[in-house]
């Protein structure tokens, strides 16, 4: 009888170190994914922090160096549609700091990737972090 009292305690101290020890894992470069994506915002999202976050802001979250993006995206923002987003981003604003991106390679479609995934920020289907890509076509 002891021995089974003992042996029951092994096993739920176990499974709580085996717990513990996924929640150490899972750090701030970890989190699990909140949001599902397609393979069009995914792409977005992954070129964003590439290429853009570090002036305005991982995740979108805005900096002190350049305009919060989240606000320009909004209905009454300065950036109300995609094709002005698209030429914004294209040309650039080389004296104010905004890089123009189309001679530095990157093509429209991409731009297209990242706009699917900013504005999908501004208008707040999308939270911070690692989206999960959407399985399927
Ligand atoms: C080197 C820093 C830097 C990088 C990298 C950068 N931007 Fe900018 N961006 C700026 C600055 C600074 C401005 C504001 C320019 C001005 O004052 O008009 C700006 C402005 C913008 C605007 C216009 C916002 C508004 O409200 O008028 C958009 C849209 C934009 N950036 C998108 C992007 C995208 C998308 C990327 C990545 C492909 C990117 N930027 C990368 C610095 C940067």
């Amino acid at each position: 009888m002891a021995l089974k009292v003992w042996g029951y305690c092994l096993v739920l101290g176990l499974s709580a170190t085996t717990s513990g020890n996924a929640q150490e894992l899972r750090d701030q470069y970890h989190q699990a994914p909140r949001d599902t994506v397609a393979q069009e915002v995914y792409d977005g999202w992954k070129q964003y922090n590439l290429n853009c976050a570090r002036c305005h802001g991982e995740d979108v979250q805005g900096t002190t160096i350049a305009p919060h993006l989240i606000v320009s995206l909004k209905p009454e923002g300065t950036i109300k549609t995609k094709e002005l987003f698209i030429q914004t981003v294209c040309d650039g604003r080389p004296a104010r700091g905004m890089p123009a991106w189309c001679p530095l390679g990157m093509e429209i479609p991409t731009i297209q990737k990242i706009y699917a995934y900013v504005k999908g920020r501004s208008e707040a289907k999308l939270g911070p972090g690692r989206p999960a890509l959407k399985p399927g076509p």
